[in-house]
């Protein structure tokens, strides 16, 4: 797609195609046929363009939900997006700290997924991107939305960007590149500290970064947020200068689905030690992942009143059953030495049908278990009751729980932001 057949899709003639390309065949199967019957009256340009964002919209449902319908992506930059619950959830936190109608700096704001979310929240600003068919793009969805008195969208190179007059800085640099994901800092798009350098000229800024940020990259007083949505972590953000709260680095979860309204749970130090070390109780607590990276599983075993089996594996055992947004608990039913022929006979024993494999602090290869445990063919199990085994150690000995997801029947409370003090990282948490 280049820009000149994007800019034809706007026009209404363009906009008609989209309308019917919209209600096309556009599975595997039908795909060519609707292409060659769309160019019987358009140009094979704006066919293809325009069944690009056909496609990308339906792609794009699992992020943007019914928003897609409306929006417009390059396939790199829906790739690049952020999904609308998380934007909404930082935009939330940018228009709460700063004044209504604050302008905001985004440094590569691809097709503007965060941009749109800002401006929802009242706040004002510019958004900066290198490719121009990405801006274009970024600049139809502000149209889209309605959005055009509030942002402006513009071709640039964020390095070269001068962010006094704004009120924060907001950056999330490219991490995937045509030679695919890349994990060193160095190598983001714009490089990570280039971003922070300009960042830090704000009075406040936020940029995110991949969720394996190690904790020692975290900038001095600066505030890291993981974020999980439906049990995935998606990305941390690390929030600077007037931005960043003074509890240091925190866990978000956010439900899967569409945005809403109901505040995200987050849970934040709370100045403990490492948790106890402690035999298996009668449940199993697996922290949530952005708990885990946020290096927050001692407030977790506190939550529940526990400890961990073994000092370094994020599982945390109780004796009792606490209703927890922030892990996943299970009934242990059996501990067994870790032996896949033992492990079988007690499965047969049980009549298992349904098996779930957990692992944590185990090199075990969770497929080959699963056919070693006779769960491998069309005819797998035996019978029809559900276990859940849990492949950890404690030292260095090998061991399955047997256990069983038990569900919450109760609300969840929630720690809210800022209610507790911060606690620097320690060496050795479990993870
Ligand atoms: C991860 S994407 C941003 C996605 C955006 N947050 C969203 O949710 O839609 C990063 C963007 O930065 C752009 N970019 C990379 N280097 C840049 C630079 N030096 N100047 C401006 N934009 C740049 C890339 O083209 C890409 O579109």
């Amino acid at each position: 797609m280049d820009i000149a057949s994007f800019r034809e899709l706007l026009t209404p003639a363009g906009q008609a195609l989209l309308a019917e390309a919209g209600e096309a065949d556009i599975s595997e199967a039908g795909l060519l046929g609707t292409a060659s019957r769309l160019r019987e009256r358009y140009g094979a340009d704006l066919v293809a363009a325009a069944l690009t964002q056909v496609r990308s919209r339906r792609r794009a449902e699992a992020k943007f939900g019914s928003d897609s319908g409306r929006m417009y992506f390059t396939p790199a930059g829906l790739e690049q997006s952020t999904r609308a619950s998380v934007a909404a959830h930082r935009a939330r936190r940018f228009a709460s700290g700063l004044p209504a109608g604050a302008r905001v700096l985004e440094l590569g704001c691809g097709i503007g997924a965060d941009l749109m979310a800002r401006s929802r929240m009242g706040l004002t600003g510019d958004g900066v991107e290198r490719d121009p068919l990405t801006a274009e793009v970024a600049r139809a969805n502000v149209t889209a939305f309605g959005l055009d008195d509030l942002v402006r969208v513009r071709v640039g190179d964020a390095l070269e960007e001068d962010p006094d007059g704004y009120a924060a800085v907001f950056a999330d640099p490219g991490r995937r590149t045509a030679r695919g994901r890349v994990f060193d800092p160095r190598s983001y798009e714009p490089p990570l500290d280039a971003v922070l350098g300009l960042a830090g000229r704000a009075p406040a800024a936020c940029v995110k970064v991949a969720p394996g940020i190690p904790h020692e990259a975290v900038p001095d007083g600066a505030e890291a947020e993981w974020v999980s949505v439906g049990g995935d972590v998606k990305e941390a953000a690390l929030w600077l200068g007037g931005l960043a709260g003074d509890v240091g680095r925190r866990a978000t979860l956010l439900p899967p689905g569409a945005p809403s309204d109901a505040e995200p749970v987050t849970l934040v130090p709370a100045g403990l030690g490492d948790p106890d070390v402690r035999p298996w109780g009668r449940y199993l607590y697996e922290p949530d992942g952005a708990v885990i990276r946020a290096h927050l599983v001692a407030e977790v075993a506190d939550l529940v009143g526990g400890g961990l089996a073994d000092p370094h594996i994020a599982y945390v055992t109780s004796d009792e059953l606490r209703p927890t947004p922030f892990a996943s608990a299970y009934e242990i039913d059996g501990v067994l030495p870790f032996a896949v022929k033992r492990l079988k006979a007690e499965l047969r024993r049980r009549g298992t049908g349904v098996l779930t494999i957990k692992k944590r602090g185990s090199a075990v290869d969770v497929d080959r278990l699963r056919r070693d445990l006779g769960f491998g063919g069309r005819r797998a199990g035996f019978g029809e009751a559900e276990t859940t085994v849990v492949v950890t150690r404690v030292g260095r000995d090998p061991v399955a729980l047997l256990a069983r997801p038990v569900q919450h029947p109760l609300p969840v409370s929630a720690r809210r932001p800022g209610t507790q003090d911060a606690d620097p990282p320690a060496a050795g948490r479990a993870r």
